[in-house]
């Protein structure tokens, strides 16, 4: 076994103590990320592993968008279809991590319940210090204000001890939830674009979030983010202790100084 001898993988616990999941990540001690959690209220994020994969193409609402481009199988049905492309999209995700382009997807947790995702990703990031976001919740957990919290928690770890400079995130025009949790949490507008939308074409709405809006948004829940600092390689970060800050560092609970990582 690797990296922990006959030791019993870890437990994890959402904010109010209850288990959530014990699935042991082989290797853990090689992929750190595992064991990333970001906590707000009764929010839990972390890391997809594979068990959580059939959980959540079960879970997969219509109007969540996939890889367009995936192949086509023939003889499933849509609903299991859309479930094999999510399964890759997890698989190509840990398979292709470069510090060029990363994307790291984590399940949302209501307590116990396994409600969404919440993907952060960095294209170039080292020298970019810009993320992108995207994120769905199940049909019945939406309009309660938890695509905000989950996309906040995200963000506190993106401008937290990722130390980044701007968040940019695009939707449909017509996506009124998407670009409303984007402009509740102050993304301004950053132009529009083109794009084939099914048989048609269709405008893509962007935005974005600079560090110093984010720094003076109004505060929200507090996020604790732990089991960040064996991460920092995956982040180009390794040498760079001047842009770390104390893990869990949110609007809520940054200092009163506007040090580029206190966010
Ligand atoms: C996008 C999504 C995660 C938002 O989550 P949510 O919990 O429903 O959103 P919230 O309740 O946090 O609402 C956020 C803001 O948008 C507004 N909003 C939410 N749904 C809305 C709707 N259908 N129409 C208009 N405004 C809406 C809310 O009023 C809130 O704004 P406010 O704070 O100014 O009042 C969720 O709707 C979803 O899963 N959609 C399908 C997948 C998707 O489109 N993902 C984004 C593309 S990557």
């Amino acid at each position: 076994m690797v990296g922990g001898g006959s030791a019993p993988g870890p437990v994890y616990f959402d904010a109010a103590g209850a288990e959530v999941g014990s699935v042991r990540e082989v290797g853990t001690p090689y992929w750190p990320l595992a064991d990333l959690r970001l906590r707000t209220g009764d929010l839990l994020l972390r890391p997809i592993t594979e068990a959580d994969l059939a959980t959540i193409a079960d879970l997969l609402p219509d109007d969540v968008e996939l890889d367009p481009a995936a192949p086509i199988l023939a003889g499933l049905d849509r609903r299991l279809q859309r479930g094999v492309v999510l399964h890759q999209a997890y698989w190509n995700a840990r398979g292709t991590w470069r510090l060029e382009h990363w994307r790291l997807n984590f399940a949302v947790f209501a307590g116990a319940e396994l409600i969404g995702t919440q993907e952060l990703e960095g294209e170039d990031f080292a020298v970019l210090r810009t993320v992108d976001t995207s994120s769905f919740l199940a049909v019945a957990a939406r309009g309660h204000g938890i695509g905000k919290r989950m996309r906040r928690a995200v963000l506190a770890l993106a401008f937290g001890p990722l130390g980044a400079q701007v968040a940019v995130t695009s939707a449909w025009h017509d996506n009124s939830a998407s670009l409303g949790v984007s402009r509740a949490l102050g993304y301004q507008p950053n132009g529009r674009s083109w794009h084939r939308r099914g048989t048609g074409v269709d405008e893509f709405t962007h935005l974005r979030l600079t560090r110093d809006r984010w720094l003076s948004a109004p505060t929200g829940p507090a996020t604790t983010i732990t089991g960040f600092e064996p991460c920092r390689p995956w982040f180009a970060l390794a040498g760079d202790a001047a842009q770390a800050t104390p893990e869990g560092t949110g609007p809520s609970q940054r200092s009163a100084s506007a040090s580029p990582d206190s966010g």
